[in-house]
This record gives structure tokens, C-alpha cells and sequence, in this order.
């Protein structure tokens, strides 16, 4: 099935390029290896997604890279009609190290510019792919506006070489936000954010809006395939909400469906990964029709548990107290 493009709002952002209202996220976590992620994306190229969430740590974007580069062989799609998100990892924070990535994301990706780059993580924290969550960096440091910043001036130089159309930031918290926005020479287009009913994020969700940058919601479904190290017996599953099953058993369709139309009707835009084609395929289609009512919106609203899934314990530095630190 293929839905029609005209069908697909897009959000215009602050330096004029618009970005569609809803990608694919292409995080396999531990259970898709890179050829099903990358297959993934050529059938949601096929149904009509245009918008895809890479970034250099997923491990995939050689992959997807080829699928691209068969879609555009095939006719499918132009480049000009795809907008490709990608992030620079926290390893490689450092003076040139940002051009050095966002070139080897290219490379992979095979592609001439980037629609938007993001800093994936405001420390330059890193730990080795698949670690407990109880491991630790000893070079791990707390959050630094000046670093932060050095690294955002080497964003900015990518937006000026033409390496990519737009920058963003991601996991900010509003009082990073506040300390760095003013010191931006080219403002954030987009924010990505943890965003899923049972964690709504409220208070920077409306501050990303206020100033005028894109929320796009991360793990939008609640990211029932997390890895098991990444779940804590506190956390909600969104998909057993009752005001999501409420509204998911009045129109017979899946919980999951309910999440994205309540992001997208939220404001912001959703980017949900999935590799199996019904799922996919009706992901992309449920952000165009049956909306929902004013009254549901209102309950799901209520619904929110301030559950973060995403925590982030192994970026956090020595004499940190607990991950609670890495959101203040
Ligand atoms: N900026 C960041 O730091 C950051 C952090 C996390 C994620 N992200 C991005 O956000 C994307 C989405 O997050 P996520 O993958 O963690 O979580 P998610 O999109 O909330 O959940 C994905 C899972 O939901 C299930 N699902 C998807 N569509 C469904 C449907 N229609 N019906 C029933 N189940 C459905 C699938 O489970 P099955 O696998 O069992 O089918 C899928 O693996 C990532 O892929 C990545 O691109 C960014």
C-alpha cells in the first residue's frame, strides 16, 4: 500500500525547509541486525515514508545507504524528496571531529548533504555498544556549556559548507536549553526529545515550541523492544495506558496507533521504528485519518507518568549521583 504524499502534512521550519510530519526511526537496539533495518527502509521508502532517523551509532547507515541509493536507481524517489536525519555520536564532540563524522555519515549514507544533523547527547560520554547499564567511562564528564558550544560551532560550520540543510539538538533539558540558545549563531531547527504518552515531557515540550524549534518525538510507541538492560521494573508500558486502550478499542485498531496520532496531533512529529510492513505501513497511515476526539486528547493528557525510558546511566561521570543528574 502506498499513501499519498498530498496526505502527509509537513512542519516548516525556522530557516524555511519543511520536514515531514512523521519519519522512520532506524535504531535496530539489539534485536534487528542492519540489512533488516535497511530492508525496512526500502519498503517504507515504497509505502510512502520520506523521512528517515539515522545516526552513526545505530551501526546501519552502509546499509541503508545502499537501499537509498537502489530507490534512487529504481525511481522511486529523488533525492530532493527524502529527508535524511543524521547525529554525530558522543565520541567524536571533539575540535574537527564533527566534520570527520558528518563526512563518514555521508559517505555511508552515500549522499551529497544531509537535511538535518543532530548532537545526539549534550556530553561527549561514551561507552563501548551493548554495555551494562551499570558500566562507566572514567573520562565521562557532567554537561559544560563551553564544550557544548565548541561543538555546536562545528554544526554551525556544516550548515554553512552546505554539508547539511538544518542542525538540531537532542536529550536537552530546558535549563540547557536556556544556557545555550542564546549563544547559538544558527538557532536549533529541531529537537529530539523522549516523547510518548505515559512521558509528555510538558514543560520542555512548550518551551522547544515557544521558541520556535520542531519537537520530533523519540520513542513514540514507548519502545516496547528496548533491550532488556534498558527496562526498570517502574516503567509504564504506554500501550496499556486506559486511555490509550479506551481509544484504541473504539476504533478496533492497536494501542501503538493511538500513541502516534496523539504525538502527531500533539505538535510533534513522531518517529517510530518498526520492520514489519502491516506495522510500518499503518504507522505512516494513522497520522492521516481517524483523529482523535478533543475529549480523548484531554484524557490521554491526564495520562502522563513522567516515566523516561531512555535514562542514559552510562554517560553518567564519577561522583554522579544517579541518572536523575543527567536531565537537570
Ligand atoms: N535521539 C535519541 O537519543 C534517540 C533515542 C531513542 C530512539 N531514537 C529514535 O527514535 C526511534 C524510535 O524509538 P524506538 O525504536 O526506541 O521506539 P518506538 O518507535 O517507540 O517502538 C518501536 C517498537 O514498537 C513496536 N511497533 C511499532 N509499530 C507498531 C505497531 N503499529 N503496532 C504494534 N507494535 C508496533 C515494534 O515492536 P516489534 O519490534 O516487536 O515489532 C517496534 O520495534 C528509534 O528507532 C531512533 O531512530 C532516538
Amino acid at each position: 500500500m502506498t499513501i499519498d504524499q498530498r496526505k502527509i502534512e509537513k512542519k516548516v521550519l525556522n530557516n524555511g525547509y519543511a520536514m515531514p510530519s512523521i519519519g522512520m526511526g532506524t535504531f535496530g537496539s539489539d534485536k534487528y541486525n542492519a540489512d533488516t533495518v535497511a530492508a525496512a527502509v526500502y519498503g517504507a521508502i515504497k509505502c510512502g515514508y520520506r523521512m528517515f532517523d539515522c545516526a552513526s551509532v545505530y551501526g546501519n547507515e552502509a546499509e541503508i545507504g545502499k537501499v537509498f541509493r537502489r530507490a534512487f536507481e529504481e525511481g522511486l524517489v529523488k533525492r530532493e524528496d527524502l529527508y535524511i536525519v543524521s547525529k554525530v555520536w558522543n565520541d567524536m564532540h571533539g575540535d574537527g571531529d564533527v566534520l570527520l563524522s558528518c563526512a563518514k555519515t555521508l559517505k555511508d549514507l552515500g549522499l551529497g548533504y544531509l537535511d538535518m544533523y543532530y548532537i545526539h547527547w549534550p556530553v561527549p560520554n561514551f561507552h563501548p555498544p551493548r554495555c551494562d547499564v551499570s558500566s562507566r567511562s572514567k573520562d565521562a564528564v557532567p554537561f559544560s556549556v563551553d564544550r557544548y558550544m565548541a561543538t555546536w560551532r562545528q554544526m554551525e560550520r556544516l550548515v554553512d559548507a552546505g554539508l547539511t540543510r538544518s542542525i538540531g539538538m537532542s536529550n536537552m533539558t530546558v535549563s540547557k536549553l536556556e544556557a545555550v540558545l542564546p549563544l547559538c549563531r544558527i538557532v536549533p531547527a529541531a529537537l529530539e526529545l523522549e516523547l510518548h504518552p505515559a512521558f509528555q515531557q510538558k514543560e520542555l515540550f512548550e518551551y522547544t515550541l515557544s521558541k520556535g524549534i520542531v519537537p520530533v518525538g523519540f520513542c513514540p510507541i514507548g519502545s516496547p523492544s528496548r533491550p532488556e538492560r534498558d527496562k526498570t521494573p517502574e516503567d509504564v508500558a504506554d500501550c496499556e495506558l486506559p486511555s490509550i486502550v479506551r481509544a484504541a478499542e473504539a476504533r478496533g485498531i492497536h494501542p501503538a496507533l493511538v500513541c502516534l496520532k496523539w504525538a502527531f496531533q500533539s505538535g510533534a512529529v513522531p518517529i517510530p521504528f518498526a520492520v514489519t510492513e502491516s506495522k510500518y505501513v499503518g504507522n505512516l497511515k494513522c497520522i492521516t485519518e481517524d483523529f482523535l476526539t478533543a475529549e480523548e486528547m484531554a484524557e490521554i493528557a491526564k495520562d502522563d507518568k513522567d516515566c523516561r525510558l531512555v535514562k542514559g546511566q552510562v554517560f553518567l561521570w564519577e561522583g554522579a549521583e544517579g541518572w536523575e543528574e543527567l536531565w537537570r
